[in-house]
Order: structure tokens, then C-alpha cells, then sequence
């Protein structure tokens, strides 16, 4: 039985990571992996390849709508759907080798099948793999790192043809007419974007009254509004309640929360209602790791330890925000506490990006979140129309909302609706780890010309006192 002192089961951007970071620890690491490749959902079916699809979408729309205004013309503009996917593959291709180098370079073993856990004693875990050969590890620490699955709605058959999750979503052979989407979240606003930008006509069903609901109220409005005048289609506080795929579409019974009906027909139904944490094969119950009522695998929240001392977990399989970056950081800090440093997580400044265009992207809390904790706040807002090189890119669209504490300062919470969000939000998310108070942000050079000097100019507004307003 081969001997190791950490094993991660699951090779996604959190296990992946965890095991790197516990190898340059000097630790003999092994990762179990069940997909043929590493890097989990986001790298093989998430983040990754719908990135790489949004960016094809946002040139071909760019070449069909904004080229002329640059005095480019470039004619009829045609979409090949088949080299736009291959395109997508080979950038995940890239990666998924990228990630066989990183771990052939700090010597982990990687073993392909299912890992079940079948014994715990203080010193060792046991765990079997189940893969084309049958085998069983030993290792001293075991880091449980399966990630999730997408929720079905029961009673709707997913068919991956008609009905479909994004694992298919990503993966579509030509441009559909139409498309529903059931969800307005991330991954609903992400492909609806996609398509929308590609011809398809995308109607967004949401259960909630708004899209993502845990950022600031009026920020979300500036991203909805943005969304609708791209054509996304949107229908609040309904629920699908029946879809049949057939001959002709999929027929899709809609109800409003007054419980009227209405039908609507739709060439693909992309099922995106969230995700559920993946615990199935896991052997949590032979050695009585707890998962609560949620799916989810019970830890200790500051060290992430099971209910079974040498077991621990990480990412989308307990508690908090499905995100790569949050579970990256999780193994980071477990790998670190098992060799003696002290690994630390801030969940404060968890970021996040919804890659539409404009990004959406926020840090820390809302005015609403805040108004609950009876916490006061001073806002400072700027729009992205007036700053030169957003001008010069065309992207006028979009503002930037710094809240900070009304006593002290200091950044409470940073949302961005804009050119290239995603980048932006780093300089919010180290200023919130530093603690930095919006006068901090407001004194440090920002170069000229960037988008950048949007976030200065909210700082600034912050004290009322922005220069290009
Ligand atoms: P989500 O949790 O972001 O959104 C699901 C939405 O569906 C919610 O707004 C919910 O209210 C709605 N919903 C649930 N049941 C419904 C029903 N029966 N009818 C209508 N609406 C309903 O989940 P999503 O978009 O599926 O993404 C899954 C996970 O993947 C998320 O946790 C997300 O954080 C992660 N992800 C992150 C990305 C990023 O960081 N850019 C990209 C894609 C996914």
C-alpha cells in the first residue's frame, strides 16, 4: 500500500492547489482524480472555457457593431461556431497540460478514479481509487476537495440535447434561435451573454425579484439595465414550473409569483439554479465525517478540520461562495497549518466577477447589508463616461460605488459595473486587505489615462470631492 502524508481527493483549482502548496511544504503528496484531466470544473467545463467563449462573443460583437466607428469596415461579419469551439478547447488543452507540468515539477502522484475514504485513525486514512485499476493509499492527512454538481429541478429531464446545463451550454454545435434560461446567476447572465451576443434570443427566468441579489441594490440596477438594453430578455419572480422538449423546442410552462401561468417555446432550456456541493463516493459515513442539511461537509471554520481529526475540506464542498479563488485560498491555508505556519482565509474580501460586459465585480458589503448591521456609511460614486481612456475604448457604460465607514474610513465595500471589472476590483480587494480607508485610495497616484481613475474619482466622492465632475 503506497504511503503518503497528504492527499487531496478532487483536482480542481482547490485541490490542485492545496497539493502544490502542501509539496513546496515538503509533504509527499497524492491528488485523486476522476476526470481524465486536472483542473475540476472551472478549468475543464466553468470558468475557464465560458471565458474563453465570452471573449470570442465580445470580438465578434465588437466586429459587427463597433469596428465601423473606428473606421474599420469589415464588411458581413460570420460567426463559425466550430472554430470558435475548437478555440476554446485548445485554451483548455493549454492549461490542463500546464497543470500536468506544475505537477510532475513538485513530484505529487496523481491517481486517476473515484477516492473513497474507508478507515480514519489518528495516524493514517485509508483510501481506496477506483479508476481503470483498483488501489489503496495511505496517508496521514486526507483534504476532501470534490467540489459540486449542478442542481436539477425534479420532474425536468435534463437531455443535454434540449434541456441542458452549461456543461452544454459551452459545448453547443451552432448558434440556437432562442434560448431560456432557467436562473438568473452567474453562469445564467455569463451564457445568456454569450448567445445573446451571437443572435440568439435569451429570456432570463429568475425566481428572486433581481439578479444577483447579494450585490448593492443600486448597483445591481446599473448592471440589469446595462443587460436589457443588450436585448437580454428578463422575467422576475416567476418560476419554470413544466418544460417538454419536443420536435418543435422545448415548451415551457412559466409561473409569476401570483401563480399565473404563461408558455413559452425556446429552441435550447439551459437548467443554471445553482450548484450542490459533490459528496457522492466519498465514504464520509464509513468514518463518520458529518455533512449537514445543505450537502455540505461540516468543518471547523477556522481550520477547516472534519468532524474527523486527520480529514479536512475545502471549496465548494462546505460552507461559503462557490468560487475557485475562495477554494484556493482554503488549501492554501490548510496545507499551511499542517506543516506549523499559520495559513489564514479573509472572507471579507472574497471577490466577486460575473464576466458579462460590462463586468460586474464587488468586494466586501452593499448599502443593504450594511443598513442591516446598523453600520453608517459614506458612498462615493463615479461613472466610467467621463474618464478619458474609457471614452478612447468606447466603453462608456458602467460606475464605480465605494462605501466607507462614516467614522473612520475605512473601504467597507467596493462595487464595480464596467470596462474590465474583473482587473479593476484587485486594487479594492488589496486596499480592503490592508485596510485601507477611501482616503488611502484617494491619495495614491493613479496612472493617466486608465479606468482606474474611475476607482480614484470614487474615493474621491467618497469626501465629495471629485475632480472630473
Ligand atoms: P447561482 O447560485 O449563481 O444562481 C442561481 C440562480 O437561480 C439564483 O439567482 C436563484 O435565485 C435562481 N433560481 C434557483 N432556482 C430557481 C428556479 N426554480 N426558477 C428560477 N430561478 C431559480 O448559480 P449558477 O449560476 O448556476 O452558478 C453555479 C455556481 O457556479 C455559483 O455558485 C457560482 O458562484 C459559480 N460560478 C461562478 C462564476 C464566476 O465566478 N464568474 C461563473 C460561473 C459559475
Amino acid at each position: 500500500m503506497q504511503q503518503f502524508d497528504y492527499t487531496v481527493i478532487g483536482g480542481g483549482p482547490g485541490g490542485y492547489v492545496s497539493a502544490i502548496r502542501a509539496a513546496q511544504l515538503g509533504f509527499k503528496v497524492a491528488v485523486i482524480e476522476k476526470r481524465p484531466t486536472l483542473g475540476g470544473t472551472c478549468v475543464n467545463v466553468g470558468c475557464i472555457p465560458s471565458k474563453a467563449l465570452l471573449d470570442s462573443s465580445e470580438k465578434y460583437h465588437a466586429a459587427s457593431h463597433e469596428f465601423a466607428d473606428h473606421g474599420i469596415n469589415v464588411g458581413s461579419v460570420k460567426i463559425d461556431v466550430k472554430k470558435m469551439m475548437e478555440r476554446k478547447v485548445s485554451v483548455v488543452k493549454e492549461l490542463t497540460d500546464g497543470l500536468d507540468f506544475l505537477i510532475k515539477k513538485n513530484k505529487i502522484t496523481v491517481f486517476r478514479g473515484t477516492g473513497t475514504i474507508q478507515k480514519a485513525s489518528q495516524e493514517k486514512v485509508e483510501i481506496k481509487v477506483s479508476g481503470e485499476k483498483e488501489e489503496t493509499l495511505e496517508s496521514k492527512y486526507c483534504i476532501i476537495a470534490t467540489g459540486s454538481a449542478p442542481i436539477a429541478i425534479p420532474g425536468m429531464e435534463i437531455d443535454e440535447k434540449q434541456i441542458i446545463t452549461s456543461d452544454t451550454a459551452i459545448a453547443l454545435e451552432k448558434v440556437p434561435e432562442s434560448m431560456t434560461i432557467i436562473g438568473g446567476g452567474v453562469i445564467g447572465l455569463e451564457l445568456g451573454s454569450v448567445w445573446n451576443r451571437l443572435g440568439t434570443k435569451v429570456t432570463i427566468v429568475e425566481m428572486l425579484p433581481d439578479i444577483l441579489m447579494t450585490l448593492d441594490g443600486q448597483m445591481r440596477s446599473v448592471a440589469r439595465r446595462t443587460l436589457q438594453k443588450q436585448g437580454l430578455d428578463f422575467l422576475f419572480e416567476h418560476k419554470v414550473t413544466e418544460a417538454k422538449a419536443g420536435k418543435k423546442g422545448v415548451d415551457i410552462k412559466v409561473q409569476d409569483k401570483n401563480g399565473e401561468e404563461k408558455k413559452i417555446n425556446s429552441e435550447i432550456l439551459l437548467v443554471s439554479v445553482g450548484r450542490n456541493p459533490y459528496t457522492d463516493s466519498l465514504g464520509a459515513e464509513n468514518v463518520g465525517v458529518k455533512i449537514n442539511d445543505r450537502g455540505r461537509v461540516e468543518v471547523d471554520p477556522h481550520t477547516l478540520q472534519t468532524s474527523v481529526p486527520n480529514i479536512y475540506a475545502i471549496g465548494d464542498v462546505i460552507e461559503g461562495p462557490m468560487l475557485a479563488h475562495k477554494a484556493e485560498e482554503e488549501g492554501v491555508m490548510v496545507a499551511e497549518n499542517l506543516a506549523g505556519k499559520s495559513g489564514h482565509v479573509n472572507y471579507d474580501t472574497v471577490p466577486w466577477v460575473v464576466y458579462t460586459w460590462p463586468e460586474i465585480a464587488w468586494v466586501g458589503k452593499g448599502e443593504e447589508q450594511l443598513k442591516k448591521e446598523g453600520i453608517e456609511y459614506r458612498t462615493g460614486k463615479f461613472l466610467f463616461r467621463p474618464n478619458g481612456r474609457a471614452k478612447a475604448m468606447g466603453q462608456g457604460d458602467g460606475q464605480i460605488k465605494i462605501l466607507a465607514d462614516k467614522r473612520t474610513d475605512t473601504v467597507l465595500g467596493v462595487a464595480i459595473v464596467g470596462p474590465n471589472g474583473s482587473e479593476l476590483l484587485a486594487e479594492a480587494v488589496i486596499a480592503m486587505e490592508f485596510g485601507a480607508s477611501s482616503e488611502d485610495i484617494a491619495r495614491t497616484f493613479h496612472a493617466h489615462p486608465t479606468l482606474s481613475e474611475v476607482m480614484k474619482e470614487a474615493a474621491l466622492d467618497v469626501d465629495k470631492r471629485s475632480l472630473h465632475s
